[in-house]
């Protein structure tokens, strides 16, 4: 698919994920990952009042991002754009929407992790400035009942000096 144009990106917008916003979420989910959420974690992501943003442009879903707040801190815990609409710099829309909230929120850190083969997902995190800072040792469930490690990533939130 080709890049959004300027008009495509303009009219992109991000609103609270809702329960009526659920199947086409998983449907997305269900698309993008091995391993995908099930619709009791969405369910219980949103019982809790997590962050949970949906990117839309119109009624078009392009993707969605899960985070959870703690002490001076963010968990980012999911976040998924649909295969068509990848490549195309919407997660970088969403990784800043959450660095802001989280900001407003008094969170001096943003943590996440990812499957040490998701190199797309490790130079998305990059480029948006998170640092590896650990190895969570077979921290996700892989194919035939393998396991895979998660690296650990960190994005400084406060202000430099
Ligand atoms: C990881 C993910 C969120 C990135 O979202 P995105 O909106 O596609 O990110 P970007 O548009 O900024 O793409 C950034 C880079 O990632 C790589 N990339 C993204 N999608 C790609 C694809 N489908 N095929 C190959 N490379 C891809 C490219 O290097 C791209 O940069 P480039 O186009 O300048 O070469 C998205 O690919 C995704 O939802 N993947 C499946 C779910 C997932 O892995 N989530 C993260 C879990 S930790």
């Amino acid at each position: 698919m080709n890049a959004p144009t300027a008009a495509e990106r303009a009219d992109a917008e991000l609103r609270p994920m809702q329960a009526a916003d659920l199947e086409a979420v998983l449907a997305i989910e269900q698309s993008a990952y091995t391993h995908p959420w099930t619709l009791g974690n969405f369910r219980d992501a949103l019982a809790s009042g997590y962050w949970m943003q949906c990117l839309w442009r119109q009624d078009l879903l392009l993707g969605y991002a899960v985070a959870m707040p703690g002490v001076q801190e963010t968990h980012l815990l999911n976040i998924t754009v649909a295969p068509a609409h990848q490549r195309q710099g919407w997660a970088p829309m969403l990784l800043d929407a959450l660095a802001l909230w989280s900001r407003r929120q008094g969170a001096q850190t943003l943590w996440l992790e990812v499957r040490e083969s998701n190199q797309r997902a490790l130079q998305v995190y990059a480029r948006r400035g998170f640092r590896r800072v650990g190895l969570r040792k077979d921290y996700y469930p892989a194919d035939r009942l393998q396991r895979e490690h998660a690296v650990v990533m960190s994005l400084n939130l406060t202000p430099p000096p």
